[in-house]
Formats: structure tokens, C-alpha cells, sequence
């Protein structure tokens, strides 16, 4: 299969541009030609983007235009790219994460070849109800939204970066019933840490605690989601946190959703090493 990989530069896409490829897929990845990353707490953005352009193919400004041809290759298009800080001001949030995403679903709404489009969502789309838990260790089993399952989901954006991804999901949902294209949205939570203990007693101790979603899981939901056999009209919409024994939002929808597909990791496992 050919998968295009937008913001192929960033923390996922480095890591899933290579994972897909070693799975055999042809991977064209698209970004920035000087790609801005956004990092996290002790990981800083320039040390991840770095080491990005060998994964990136075809580099370009996606709110200012998608290179068409090259999109008219792919299969399933995943798109990563945007301005993933929870704080970015409308600015940033309407380049990169709304026009941006605009772009490029029109651009594979335009390519008959382009059958499905996996987005990038995020956690902060439903938990702005509970704002406290990215700074407190008020986060408890229950608190947030409980289950994003097919579209009709509820959504409580905490944040403008998170009202992008209400848009994106939206404009997903509208193009998949238009069947342009099939529609995956991954409500990821927090993948960016390899062990989560490393954040003990930091500020976002307990969120990282309930959010973590390690690397291996995170490859896990979009591998099975370009595993999904292609079905005219399908939109799926998916929470995507590691299996915590403290995780907050529901994913016992993914087996059904995602062909099967369990995610295997625990972050409280690095909690308790002797
Ligand atoms: N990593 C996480 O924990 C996490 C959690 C929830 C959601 N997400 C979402 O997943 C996606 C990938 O996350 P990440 O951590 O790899 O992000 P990242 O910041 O490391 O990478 C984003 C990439 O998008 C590129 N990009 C931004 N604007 C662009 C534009 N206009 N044109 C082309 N490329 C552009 C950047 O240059 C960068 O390489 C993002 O959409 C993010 O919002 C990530």
C-alpha cells in the first residue's frame, strides 16, 4: 500500500514513517522544510525535530498548498501534522491545524485513489470538562467524557488547539458521509514518554499516569487502523490511551472499532519496579 505521512517529521510521524515501511508499505512522508516540533516537558521540540527530514519526502507549507501529485499516489493518507501545543494561540491553530487540514482532506477528497484518511485528534477534544487534571491529581476514574465510539460522540474542547481537532474530526465526518473517503480520527492521549516514571512528582504526574500512551501502542492504533478492510462510507472515531490500570478514558470500543487490535502497554508497570 502507498501511505502518505503528513507532518512525517514530528515525534510520531519519524517513528511511524519507519514503522510502516518495515511493515512494507511505501510511505511518502510531507512537511515542513524546516519542521517545528513541539516536544514536552524535558523533551524539547528541536531535539525531535532534528532528526526529521530523512522522513520526510516531499517538503511543503500544507496551509498554504498540498502537492497534489504526490497525494494522488497514496492509498490512505494519515495526517499528523499541525501545531500540537495546547497552548498555541488562533494563529498557529488556524495555519497548521485548520487550514492545513483543510487542504488536505480536499486534496484527498479530489483523488479518487486516496480511499482513507486516518487524523490525528486528541485527548484535550473531551476532557474540557475536567480542566484541572493536566496540573492536579484530581484525575479520577470517570471524571472526563467516558466513551468516544462511532461519530456521534460528545466533544468538551479544552483549548483552541483542541477546537482544531473538533474541526478535523468534523470535516472527517463530512467527507466520509459525502464518501469522498473513509474516516479514522485516534483520539491519541500523551505519547512522547518511553517510561512515565520519569515525570514522577512533576506537574503532570498524575495526567501522564492515566493519558501515557507508549510508542509500541500508539504505532499499534494506526497500524490497525490502515489494517481496517477499505468500506465505502466508514468513519470511525477512536479513543487512544495505553492500557492503564489509571486511564480515564474509555477504550473498550477499540477491539470492535479497530479489527480486533487491544492496546498492550501499562504505565503504572513502571511505577512499581523493584
Ligand atoms: N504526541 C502526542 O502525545 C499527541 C497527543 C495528541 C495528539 N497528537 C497529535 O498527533 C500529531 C503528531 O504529534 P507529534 O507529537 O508527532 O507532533 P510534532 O509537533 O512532533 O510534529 C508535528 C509535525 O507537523 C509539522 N507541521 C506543522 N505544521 C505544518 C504545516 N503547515 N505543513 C506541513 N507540516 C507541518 C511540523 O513541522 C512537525 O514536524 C499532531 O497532530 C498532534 O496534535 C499528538
Amino acid at each position: 500500500m502507498i501511505i502518505g505521512v503528513t507532518g512525517s517529521a514530528g515525534f510520531i510521524g519519524q517513528n511511524l514513517y519507519s514503522h510502516l515501511r518495515s511493515l512494507g508499505h511505501q510511505v511518502i512522508g510531507f512537511d515542513l522544510s524546516t519542521p517545528i516540533c513541539q516536544g514536552g516537558p524535558g523533551i524539547t521540540g528541536a531535539s525531535v525535530s532534528e532528526k526529521g527530514m530523512p522522513f520526510v519526502d516531499v517538503t511543503c507549507d500544507l496551509s498554504v498548498a498540498v502537492p497534489e501529485t504526490a497525494i494522488q499516489e497514496c492509498d490512505v493518507v494519515i495526517h499528523l501534522a499541525a501545531n500540537g501545543n495546547p497552548s498555541a494561540g488562533w494563529g498557529c491553530v488556524l495555519d497548521s491545524n485548520i487550514i492545513a487540514t483543510r487542504n488536505v482532506f480536499a486534496a484527498c477528497a479530489n483523488e479518487p485513489n486516496c480511499k482513507r484518511v486516518i487524523f490525528a485528534s486528541s485527548n484535550h477534544v473531551s476532557h474540557g470538562s475536567n480542566c484541572e487534571v493536566s496540573t492536579t491529581s484530581k484525575l479520577l476514574p470517570g471524571t472526563m467524557s467516558p466513551s468516544a465510539s462511532m461519530v456521534d460522540t460528545e466533544t468538551i474542547p479544552d483549548s483552541l488547539y483542541a477546537v482544531s481537532k473538533v474541526f478535523g474530526e468534523a470535516l472527517g465526518v463530512f467527507h466520509s458521509r459525502e464518501k469522498s473517503f473513509e474516516f479514522i480520527a485516534i483520539r491519541l492521549g500523551w505519547c512522547l514518554y518511553e517510561d512515565p516514571s520519569t515525570q514522577k512528582g512533576q506537574q503532570h504526574d498524575a495526567y501522564l499516569r492515566s493519558m501515557w500512551l507508549s510508542l509500541s501502542d500508539c504505532l499499534g492504533y494506526f497500524q490497525a487502523a490502515v489494517n481496517l478492510p477499505f468500506n465505502e462510507g466508514n468513519c470511525i472515531v477512536v479513543n487512544a490511551v495505553s492500557n492503564n490500570t489509571r486511564k480515564t478514558m474509555d477504550i473498550s470500543h477499540v477491539p470492535r472499532l479497530l479489527g480486533g487490535f487491544f492496546p498492550k502497554d501499562d504505565s503504572e508497570s513502571f511505577f512499581h519496579v523493584k
